[in-house]
């Protein structure tokens, strides 16, 4: 948790936020959060946006993808989030199958996003295949976020989590795709590992802001996934990650260290024990000396235990 105390309510980040923040050349901050102890610290730090990322699903559930990930698995996490979080605008990724279906499904389901998980928006991988569902999604009122070059959930289609957009064709599609999701009515872009030159055209090229990841410094804002930047992740830390901290080196020497004090008996230390009143711990001693404990024996002076030491 946090040592910062709790501030006095502070003005909850919305879409017009961004886009005051794009017109100004003010970089935007994203950080995804999946429960309520990592929401309250990244909230706290005052972070723009905070995605319940689909990511969890490698980073927290262990999966090797995020394809496992569920609409469940999601609002379990979502709604924890959002009860940490007060200021950030809360964005909800919806996980693989959730939206590819059908248009119906897609709306139910980022439905499900705002009004169980407490989430403000949505956010989907993918280009001009996905208009279709973002306009409807949309017509349900609800703000959607995309997410353009390495979409995870093509991970198999992708041949492997590997940078995109890196041939003049690839990155001419990139920005075809980036306007129109704009012209679809997306109110931000993610632009996760593409080279600089790509995200800085399509970046300059759009109204709405693009959030990089990989995605070089010209973008509007950027995105890191929270276990790569406290370095809690044991499998691997993609290149273009920026690790804060070393939290996995932390908690592995917190928990030897815990594990070698019991093994010594030096915890509980006395500070972390109670003491009985010295009358009732008196009272207890001349008990425990009248009588050998058995089960069901009661408390000194019960009924139980004046028979037992009258040998009835
Ligand atoms: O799931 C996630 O964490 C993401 C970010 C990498 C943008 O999609």
């Amino acid at each position: 948790m946090s040592a910062q105390p709790a501030s006095p309510t502070p003005k909850k980040v919305t879409v017009r936020t961004l886009w005051r923040k794009k017109q100004r050349g003010e970089p935007i901050t994203m950080l995804t959060a999946y429960d309520y102890p990592s929401a309250v610290a990244v909230d706290r730090a005052g972070v723009d946006v905070i995605l319940v990322g689909d990511s969890l699903g490698m980073v927290v559930l262990g999966y090797e993808t995020t394809l496992p990930v569920t609409m469940d698995d999601m609002l379990h996490h979502a709604k924890a989030v959002a009860r940490g979080a007060r200021r950030a605008l809360l964005v909800g990724d919806m996980p693989f199958l959730s939206y590819q279906v059908s248009d119906q499904e897609a709306v139910r389901n980022a439905g499900r996003f705002l009004q169980e998980g407490g989430m403000d928006a949505v956010k989907l991988e993918g280009g001009r295949e996905r208009l279709d569902t973002i306009r409807a999604v949309l017509r349900a009122g609800i703000p959607v976020m995309g997410h353009l070059g390495l979409t995870p959930q093509s991970v198999h289609q992708l041949g492997g989590f590997r940078a995109q957009a890196t041939t003049a064709q690839a990155a001419a599609r990139l920005l075809e795709d980036a306007l129109r999701l704009q012209d679809a009515g997306v109110f931000a872009i993610v632009l996760e590992a593409v080279p600089d030159e790509v995200a800085q055209a399509v970046t300059e090229r759009l109204d709405i802001p693009t959030i990089g990841i990989g995605a070089g410094p010209h973008c509007d804002g950027q995105v890191l996934v929270y276990h790569d930047l406290l370095g809690l992740y044991d499998r691997f830390v993609p290149r273009f990650v920026k690790q804060y901290a070393q939290l996995h080196t932390v908690i592995h020497d917190a928990l030897r260290a815990y594990v070698d004090d019991v093994t010594a008996r030096r915890f509980p230390g006395p500070e972390h024990g109670r003491a009985m009143k010295p009358a009732e711990a008196a009272a207890f001693r001349a008990w425990l000396q009248s009588s050998a404990p058995v089960e069901g024996a009661g408390e000194p002076g019960s009924a139980a235990a004046e028979e037992r030491r009258d040998g009835r």
